[in-house]
């Protein structure tokens, strides 16, 4: 194996696999044993795509959509991300300072592809998406984490992000809601982030992909419509999958300064070409048509939320907190350590992920694989049937496989 290892580049040999995809792929082995799983793991929206999104889609088909389009996206498509940019985050960008990508994830990709150079550093906040160490690493950047305290809801703050800036840094990461902990950020800290950058002189992404799935009446702020200095150090981050349960469409899309977009748009030439077509019919569709399937979706997952929130308080040794916005429940599961099941001691969030998958047959994902430890991540984007079910079944395993 050692062998084969040196065939690879140092770039891919140092970076690992998405550790939620580890933890969904391997619950689905165990489905396919014949077990019945319940999969808190899988951060996507349970909810098909709305009617019409896919109708478009089948109509593009139909009408030839079929060949390859500009690679920043069609005009008409760029056109109305620059629209949506305007009319719901109040941030004016033209369409030559938007792109469509193949997901949110491939725009961060090339983000940091072409923001970042070997030796610089990138601030991220943790807890934190999983992606964006690895994202860094190939850019040849390093992440410098920055942790964001329970105490305040996980929600940041200028304070938390400042001591990490060095004359290195190129920039910081902000998302919100975030997954895995669904903290918002507050307007006056985004003021304040916005302040701070200018001073440094580093870029801001932040990553808006859950800013639909907010609750309590909670309205979502985009750093970048807090004036043009803020809209000049920002590239804003988003996509369809979360809004409009599109997350097999593959389909993001950024705005931000003319020259980082143009350098973005410079590599999707060589990485992926254009967006699919068909996919980028179905995002005009999703921007321009019909919005009231976000608002019931979202009301849902409201519910959904209150409801396993409880049900983890119920379990001793489990807590949890409200979360404000995306469908993450983030609790705290260290009440559980020291405790003994029948493979051993619970030392960690990685034992207590095991334990629930092996005794209780529910996946969720470590807070390790956020670089938290002590939590582990439920996904409420399940059926109230399914969450309750997996929740008492975890409240069986913990009455009755663990000892003191
Ligand atoms: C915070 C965050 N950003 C970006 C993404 C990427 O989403 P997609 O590539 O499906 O647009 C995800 C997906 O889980 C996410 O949670």
């Amino acid at each position: 194996m050692a062998l084969m290892e040196t065939r690879l580049s140092k770039a891919v040999l140092g970076i690992n696999p998405s550790p939620t995809e580890a933890t969904s792929s391997l619950a689905n082995r165990m489905r396919r044993d014949g077990i019945d799983i319940i999969s808190f793991a899988q951060g996507e929206p349970d909810f098909d795509t709305p009617p019409d999104i896919s109708l478009e889609a089948v109509r593009a088909v139909v009408e030839g959509y079929t060949r390859y389009t500009d690679v920043p996206g069609m005009r008409d498509v760029r056109e109305a991300v620059a629209e949506k940019f305007g009319r719901e985050n109040g941030i004016r960008y033209t369409p030559s300072e938007v792109m469509i990508s193949n997901g949110g994830k491939q725009i961060l990709y090339l983000l940091f592809r072409t923001i970042c150079d070997p030796g610089d550093e990138v601030v991220v906040p943790t807890p934190c998406y999983v992606s964006y160490e690895e994202q860094i690493r190939l850019s040849g950047a390093s992440p410098v984490f920055a942790p964001v305290s329970e105490d305040r809801s996980f929600r940041i703050a200028r304070d938390d992000i400042e001591p990490f800036i060095t004359p290195r840094t190129k920039a910081v990461i902000l998302n919100s809601p975030n997954n895995p902990t669904g903290a918002v950020c507050e307007e006056g800290n985004l003021r304040a982030i916005a302040a701070l950058a200018a001073e440094r002189g580093i870029f801001i992404v932040t990553d808006e992909v859950y800013e639909h799935l907010l609750y309590d009446r909670r309205k979502h702020v985009s750093i970048a419509a807090l004036g043009e200095e803020a809209k000049r150090n920002t590239v804003t981050v988003n996509s369809a999958s979360k809004t409009y349960a599109m997350t097999g469409w593959r389909i993001g899309y950024a705005g931000g300064p003319e020259d980082v977009i143009s350098g973005m748009i410079t590599l999707q030439g060589h990485v992926s070409g254009n967006v699919c077509s068909v996919a980028q019919r179905a995002l005009l569709q999703a921007l321009r048509g019909p919005q009231d399937a976000v608002a019931a979706m979202r009301d849902s997952y409201a519910r959904r939320r209150d409801l396993m929130v409880e049900k983890i308080n119920s379990i001793p040794g489990l807590r949890c907190r409200k979360p404000d916005g995306a469908f993450y429940a983030f609790a705290d599961v260290t009440g559980l350590f020291g405790k003994r099941w029948r493979e051993g001691i619970l030392e960690n969030d990685l034992d207590t992920a095991a334990f629930f998958l092996k005794e209780a047959h529910v996946a969720v994902v470590p807070g390790t694989a956020f670089r938290r430890n002590g939590y582990v991540r439920f996904v409420f984007a399940n059926s109230e049937e399914d969450i309750v079910r997996g929740l008492d079944r975890i409240g069986s395993a913990v009455a009755s496989g663990l000892k003191d």
